[in-house]
């Protein structure tokens, strides 16, 4: 099964290449942005997944209707994004520090995250806030705080599972849910979790960054293309 991975390293140098792409609203949003890498992260993010349904759909971007209610509850905002016209289409999107990932495939449920390994953190707050039992004991049998890397590593990948199944980080207690192997074992899944098992694998994007990607099936093909303008996101 083929997940499609597109990576916009900068956000900066492909914003101005967003615009034309956003709908009015997206647009007003965007303006309402204090923090310029913020605004120039939100346009590109929204821009992309507004191309790949343009793309897949094969109707004008304005034609693009991205619904963002939640599966799990009434919230008519808080959902993982999905096209109206195009439930076969299952996509995610993730963002860090200017950096933005974007993945879809019309074969398996996605979601994925991306974290910038140069964020200042905690070990041991961190620790006691993501890593499950066994987990700990897994990655170590006498520390009481994880390595950094394993810390990102387990954070990219237990968002990207959360994303997946669209319920977030609110709903599902990350120390309840353990990542260190190829699937996702979560003690107590809430309603709506899949039936069938998450898989979870690192998405190598580069030094510093700890991406991952989860899907609902194993060992998928992942093709990862790196995009300098919105428009070039091609299917
Ligand atoms: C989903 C979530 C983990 C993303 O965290 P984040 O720090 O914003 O991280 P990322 O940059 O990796 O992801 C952002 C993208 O997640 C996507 N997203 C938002 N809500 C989502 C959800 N419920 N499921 C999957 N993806 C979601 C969006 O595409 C968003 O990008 P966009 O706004 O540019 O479209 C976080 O926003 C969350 O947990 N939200 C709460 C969802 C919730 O309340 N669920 C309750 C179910 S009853």
């Amino acid at each position: 099964m083929v997940v499609r991975v597109w990576v916009v390293r900068d956000g900066r140098a492909v914003a101005e290449t967003a615009e034309e792409w956003l709908s009015p609203r997206e647009r007003a949003q965007a303006a309402e942005w204090a923090v310029d890498d913020r605004r120039e992260t939100f346009m590109v993010s929204r821009a992309l997944q507004r191309a790949l349904g343009a793309r897949h759909l094969g109707v004008s971007v304005e034609r693009v209707g991205i619904s963002r209610a939640c599966a799990h509850c009434p919230d008519p905002g808080h959902g993982k994004p999905h096209f109206a016209d195009a439930p076969e289409l299952d996509y995610s999107v993730s963002h860090t520090r200017g950096l933005i990932v974007l993945a879809a495939s019309t074969g398996t449920r996605v979601g994925v995250d991306v974290e910038s390994g140069s964020r200042e953190i905690e070990p041991a707050g961190m620790t006691r806030l993501l890593a499950s039992e066994p987990e700990l004991r897994a990655l170590s049998s006498t520390a009481t705080a994880l390595e950094p890397q394993a810390l990102f590593r387990l954070w990219a990948r237990k968002e990207a599972v959360v994303k997946l199944t669209g319920h977030g980080i609110l709903q599902v207690p990350f120390t309840a849910l353990s990542v260190d192997g190829p699937t996702a074992r979560l003690d107590s899944p809430p309603p709506g979790w899949p039936e069938e098992p998450v898989h979870v694998t690192d998405l190598p994007l580069g030094d510093g960054v700890f991406a991952a990607l989860a899907t609902t099936c194993a060992d998928p093909e992942v093709t990862v293309t790196e995009l300098r303008r919105v428009a070039d996101l091609a299917l």
